[in-house]
């Protein structure tokens, strides 16, 4: 079965999401794998989003995320990776469609980056590098 890395981004951790967005991927009935609430060191979150080194918003991302606790966790199940982006849903949180996690959770604040609750990977390689650098 593929495996996928989840992180509720420290948004989503500040705002005491956590819960909720587990229980869709619960529900949507994947399994988690592995859990754990951590806070993350740089040199972790600039291997984690080595592909946007060099964007103007790399910068600010990488302090967002250096901001609190985030939970990761590694989901399993048949085409979890498209399933949960697809739970995810679109990048902005202002028009990710509702009744997924970002748009139902998740809006623009005026801040430099996007605060859009979580991450998942993007590909099967993704997911492998990524739950490599989180879980080790
Ligand atoms: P992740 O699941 O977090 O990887 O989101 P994504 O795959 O939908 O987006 P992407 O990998 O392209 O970007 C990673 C993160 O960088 C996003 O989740 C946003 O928090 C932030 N980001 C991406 N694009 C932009 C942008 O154009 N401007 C700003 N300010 N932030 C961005
Ligand atoms: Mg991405």
């Amino acid at each position: 079965t593929e495996r996928t890395l989840v992180l509720v981004k420290p948004d989503g951790v500040a705002r005491g999401l956590t819960g909720q967005v587990l229980a869709r991927i619960e529900a949507k009935g994947y399994r988690l794998v592995e859990l754990k609430l951590v806070h993350a060191e740089r040199a972790l979150l600039e291997r984690h989003y080595e592909e946007h080194r060099g964007k103007p918003f790399f910068g600010p991302l990488v302090e967002f995320m250096l901001s609190g606790p985030v939970v990761a966790a590694v989901v399993e199940g048949h085409r979890v990776i498209e399933g949960f982006r697809s739970l995810a849903g679109s990048t902005e949180p202002t028009t990710a469609a509702p009744g997924t996690i970002r748009g139902d959770l998740g809006r623009d604040w005026g801040e430099q980056v996007q605060q859009n609750i979580v991450h998942g990977s993007d590909s099967p390689e993704s997911a492998e590098r990524e739950i490599g650098i989180w879980f080790g």
